[in-house]
């Protein structure tokens, strides 16, 4: 197989669903914008170049639906012979797409492919708009269609994840974000415009936009005492919270991915390879623990351990996942290594876009540290977990 080659990796802020800067920007807004921008990025590539664009999206419907990987590039402007396809593994999409997109590469099927991944859970809730699960199987499969709230939960008890621990944790990851945004360390994210619709008295809107360029969920009044405060969500004397759960995010995010004749020929400098790729399965009703399963199975194909590892993004969408995965991959002494400028209890997770804007995040620090191996893991909803190794390039 060839390599493929990740020269560009750019996202979008994450803004909060619903009160955040992008509640009144369409989905297909932010992924135009986060395709041109990757296009922009490239030195020399021209949109007619690109074969085929992967965008994962959890809920591919109404403002999301249609498959929007095609309808946003057309906005975008790409050529119609850019194909584009829209792709779904839930909280993996992103990376999913662009998995799929640098196998067409190492395949040889294409030259040039862009992966990435949106989604506004503003416009589309998380569940979709009109859920129907199938009558009579959900009665045998109801885990599959629990509420990830009550999955996070059933972690916490079933592995003695404390709700100590679990803020803890999350107060980590706020500051950890804090002091990123404070010392622009975020170079992977692009300001972004942002509409905003105001009613008049004569029943039209206005509509003024502004650049976005900051991740607005990020909380600098965060205190150990005022998360341990927050009242439970999902269960009745359960320990998951507001403060310590992945906040409800919109964004989108893209990377441009290339073969080695590529590169040479538009003469630019690649970031990183995808090495391996894997999903792996576990109990539907505690899907947070999908990264302790889908993390050895990666390193396993690579022929790689955890002390290989240089830099570690492994999605937050709750603390109590986040932390059992971390203790039973034997981790806990890598704390320095694992979401180096917080995750997703402060940035948010875009679900369908995540797994794009995490490979942004990583290869962007591996870049700036100078590490070799970075693994980027997440669980999924349904009972998965995903993880992908990249290798920078020298
Ligand atoms: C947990 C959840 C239901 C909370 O939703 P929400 O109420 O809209 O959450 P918000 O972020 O707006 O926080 C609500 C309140 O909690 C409090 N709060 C949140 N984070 C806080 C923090 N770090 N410190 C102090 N208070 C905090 C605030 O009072 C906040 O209200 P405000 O924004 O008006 O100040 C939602 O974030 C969620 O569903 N998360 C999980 C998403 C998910 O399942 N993803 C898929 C994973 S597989």
């Amino acid at each position: 197989m060839r390599d493929a080659y990740i020269v560009t990796s750019v996202r979008t802020p994450g803004c909060r669903r619903g009160k955040g800067a992008f509640k009144d920007t369409r989905p297909e807004d932010l992924l135009v914008h986060i395709l041109n921008t990757a296009m922009d990025k490239t030195a020399n590539l021209e949109k007619k170049d690109v074969d085929d664009i992967m965008i994962g999206c959890s809920f591919p419907e109404a403002e999301q639906g249609l498959n929007i990987g095609r309808v946003a590039n057309q906005i975008a402007g790409f050529p119609v012979s850019v194909s584009g396809a829209t792709v779904n593994r839930f909280c993996s999409s992103g990376l999913e797409a662009i998995s799929l997109a640098s196998l067409r590469v190492m395949a040889g099927w294409s030259e040039v492919t862009i992966g990435g991944g949106v989604e506004s859970m503003t416009f589309v809730p998380m569940g979709g708009n009109l859920p129907r699960p199938h009558p009579e199987h959900t009665i045998q499969h109801a885990d599959l269609y629990a509420s990830m709230g009550i999955t996070a939960e059933n972690v916490a008890n079933r592995y003695n994840v404390s709700r100590e621990d679990q803020d803890a944790f999350a107060y980590e990851s706020q500051m950890k974000a804090v002091k990123a945004q404070k010392e622009g360390l975020y170079t992977e994210l692009v300001p972004t415009p942002a509409a905003k619709y105001t009613l008049q008295a004569d029943g039209t809107y206005t509509r003024e936009d502004h650049l976005q360029d900051f991740d607005d969920g990020v909380r600098d009044t965060t205190t150990k005492e005022g998360l341990a405060k927050l009242r439970a969500v999902f269960a009745v004397n359960g320990s998951v919270t507001a403060g310590n759960s992945s906040q409800t995010t919109d964004g989108a995010a893209a990377s441009v991915i290339m073969s080695e004749a590529m590169v040479k020929k538009l003469g630019v400098k690649p970031v990183a390879k995808l090495k391996f790729y894997t999903t792996a399965g576990c109990e539907p009703d505690e899907m947070g623990v999908g990264p302790a399963y889908a993390i050895p199975k990666l390193l396993s194909l690579a022929g790689l351990s955890v002390k290989d590892i240089g830099l570690w993004e492994i999605n937050e969408a709750f603390a109590s996942q986040a932390l059992y995965c971390i203790r039973t991959l034997g981790l806990e002494d890598s704390m320095d290594k694992i979401n180096i400028h917080g995750g997703a209890i402060a940035l948010g997770h875009p679900l369908g876009c995540t797994g794009a804007k995490l490979c942004a995040t990583l290869l962007a620090n591996m870049q700036a540290r100078g590490v070799k191996y970075g693994v980027e893991s997440m669980c999924i909803g349904g009972g998965m977990g995903a993880a992908a190794l990249f290798e920078l390039c020298e």
